[in-house]
């Protein structure tokens, strides 16, 4: 199967998907959504396929949600079609997903990367939540799965000032489980994936839910609490102004309503 956003390969029983929007640094737009979800839709019903990695390309595992798609939008159209709500069934994805960081992974870049089972990182991955810079927040479990990923200190402090996290600092924080050479990360991702896919299936899957099921307890009323948020600062001023100003790349002038 072929996907407009997405270059998918079977490598023996790991199924590798590039995501594949260079021109937006692959910002996660609807289109790489619905690609994704068919994907994994493929890849878990794939007798033959044990483990998954997503990676990105060296300068952008991905760079946010499209802020272009999202700027027009007020928070009728994203309360009301529940926005970002799709994401959801990304996540239960019931065979191993392993993120493989290179570059960007920011806003929902980093909340995608986030919501596979681990990521694996080149030296080059830079991490962040800059949605405050657009005068909104985390939309897709960023501020959840951050702040049980790394701690309330670090998570708030990126999540209030946009600040990245380096490779080096994300290992030592706990966000990824390690840190490879650029040159090295597709091969240790899939030389992994391959390790989990050698176990045995059922066994994969229970592992894969008592982890999830220790990390995620209290989660789901997180990202709901979050998400409504999310789509209430689509009823501000600064919402507009600062998708406006990041797309005519100039600073944004706040209001504060
Ligand atoms: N959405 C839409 N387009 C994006 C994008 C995004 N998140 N990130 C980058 N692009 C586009 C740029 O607009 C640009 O397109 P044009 O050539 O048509 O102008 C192209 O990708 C290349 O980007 P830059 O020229 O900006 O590349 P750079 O190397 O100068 O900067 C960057 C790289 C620092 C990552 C910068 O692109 C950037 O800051 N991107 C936005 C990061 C961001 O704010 N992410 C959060 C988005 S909101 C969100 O994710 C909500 C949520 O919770 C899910």
């Amino acid at each position: 199967m072929t996907y407009q956003t997405l270059l998918v390969e079977q490598r023996g029983a790991v199924t590798l998907v590039t995501l594949h929007r260079p021109q937006a640094l692959n910002a996660l737009n609807s289109q790489i959504l619905a690609d994704l979800l068919a994907a994994m839709a493929a890849f878990d019903a794939d007798p033959s396929q044990g483990c998954a990695v997503i990676t990105g390309s060296e300068k952008a595992f991905a760079a946010g949600a499209d802020i272009k798609e999202m700027q027009a939008q007020g928070f009728a159209d994203m309360y009301g079609h529940d926005f970002f709500a799709g994401w959801d069934r990304f996540t239960q994805t019931r065979k191993p997903i392993i993120a493989a960081v290179a570059g960007y992974a920011l806003g929902g870049g980093c909340e995608l990367a986030m919501m596979c089972d681990f990521i694996l990182a080149a030296d080059t991955a830079k991490f962040g939540q800059p949605e405050i810079k657009l005068a909104v927040s985390p939309g897709m479990g960023g501020s959840q799965r951050l702040t049980r990923a790394v701690g309330k200190a670090k998570a708030m402090e990126m999540c209030l000032t946009g600040r990245m996290m380096d490779a080096a600092e994300a290992e030592r924080a706990g966000l990824v489980s390690r840190v490879v050479p650029t040159a090295d990360l597709i091969d240790d991702a899939v030389k992994t994936a391959t390790t989990i896919a050698s176990m045995a299936p059922l066994a994969v899957k229970a592992n894969k839910e008592m982890v999830n099921a220790a990390f995620e307890t209290g989660l789901a009323m997180g990202v709901q609490f979050e998400r409504r948020l999310f789509h209430a600062l689509f009823g501000t001023e600064d919402q507009s102004e600062g998708m406006a100003a990041f797309v005519e790349k100039r600073h944004g002038v706040w209001t504060g309503k």
